[in-house]
């Protein structure tokens, strides 16, 4: 596996931004090992229905607080009271911020004893976390999703998990510039379109293409806008026989490791009437042709060596733009306007519209 070290990201092992780390419904009364950044860590929602993310080793004597079976706490269902948790082998207790707030045979409680928190924030049926390796509050806002997500006429998604890939975030990213594998890998024909557009912390694809499969008829295009907001997770507004918005995320477990989940939401009516079983069964399907077509990066991906510097082409698209775009989120955040700067701007690769001047 390449590390971050390996490709000359910057000072930084893992990148700053908002990364999925698990499904909503993942985050229960009953605390789950996860491990992320390269950081063992424990998932629990409160019993008022926060979710929290702490170090999943405590510091009394640095038991993990959630790989136990056979602990009484764990048997007696008394890990989570609250919004805290309790630990399986001595019983101390911490509060949602991660201060021991009761410990079972002491009223001396130390103030040393903190677990570490990490900030989480429940939105569209995912759980999501800011990391920082600077330790600062959030440098943009979790987005809305399109406001697609509980929406009239829309089904939400459901989550796709895509497997634990033996590669860099970054080779996962540089697909946003990767006009050359459209048509061999996914499908695509008839291009009239593609192009990319670096905003800051944003970097956005446009796309306009043909299907094998996946339009209602034939000489119909695929329109997508796709982007990332930070290094985490790529959107997608996708106008084709559905319009849809896709999410897929890749967040580091270990440097050079990444878990990707796939999902997709489809806008089945305009809001003016029930959704049926038929929709949501249509829906469904849609989102599978959509998780099918990811599929097949990920194959390249679960397989390939890493790529440390492409041997590109002008016409492969902008890979080494993107790459400098990336390297902002593993630098501190003081550097990262001198990466927007040299990359800001539309790259166009592609492009015979008929109304282009370039056609
Ligand atoms: S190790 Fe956690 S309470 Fe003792
Ligand atoms: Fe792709």
């Amino acid at each position: 596996m390449a590390t971050s070290k390996d490709y000359g990201l910057g000072e930084h092992r893992f990148p700053r931004g908002w990364f999925m780390i698990a499904g909503a419904d993942e985050a229960t009364t009953k605390p789950q090992a996860v491990r992320f950044f390269g950081q063992d860590m424990v998932l629990y929602r409160g019993e008022t229905g926060t979710p929290h993310l702490v170090e999943a080793y405590c510091p009394h004597m640095g038991a993990h607080l959630a790989k136990n079976s056979t602990s009484y706490i764990v048997l007696d269902g008394e890990q989570v009271q609250g919004d805290s948790i309790r630990c399986p082998f001595h019983g101390w207790r911490f509060d949602g911020k991660g201060q021991c707030d009761h410990v079972p045979y002491s009223k001396f409680v130390p103030k040393a004893a903190q677990l570490k928190t990490f900030h989480v924030v429940e939105r569209a049926g995912i759980i999501w976390m800011w990391h920082d390796e600077e330790g600062l509050e959030p440098e943009w806002e979790l987005p809305s999703f399109g406001n697609h997500y509980d929406a009239p006429g829309w089904v939400n998604w459901k989550i796709d998990f895509m497997g634990d890939l033996p590669v860099h975030g970054i080779e996962i990213v540089d697909n946003m510039a990767d006009f050359g594998h459209f048509v061999p890998i996914h499908g695509a024909m008839d291009f009239t379109y593609f192009a990319n557009e670096f905003k800051d912390h944003i970097v956005h694809q446009y796309y306009s293409a043909g299907h094998r499969t996946l339009t209602a008829a034939e000489g119909d295009q695929l329109v997508l806008d796709t982007w990332y907001e930070g290094p985490g997770f790529l959107q997608s507004e996708m106008a084709g026989e559905y319009d849809s918005f896709i999410m897929i995320a890749n967040t580091p477990i270990d440097d050079g490791l990444s878990r990707t989940w796939h999902a997709l939401m489809v806008q089945v009516h305009d809001g003016s009437r029930e959704t049926n079983d038929a929709d949501r069964a249509a829906a469904l399907a849609y989102q599978e042709g959509s998780r099918l077509a990811f599929a097949q990066d990920v194959e390249i991906w679960q397989n390939k060596r890493a790529c440390l510097a492409p041997l590109a082409l002008p016409n492969d698209g902008p890979y080494g733009k993107v790459r400098i775009w990336y390297k902002q989120f593993y630098n501190p955040r003081a550097q990262a306007e001198t990466f927007q700067k040299r990359v800001n701007g539309l790259v166009v690769t592609h492009d015979t519209r008929p109304d282009s001047k370039a056609a």
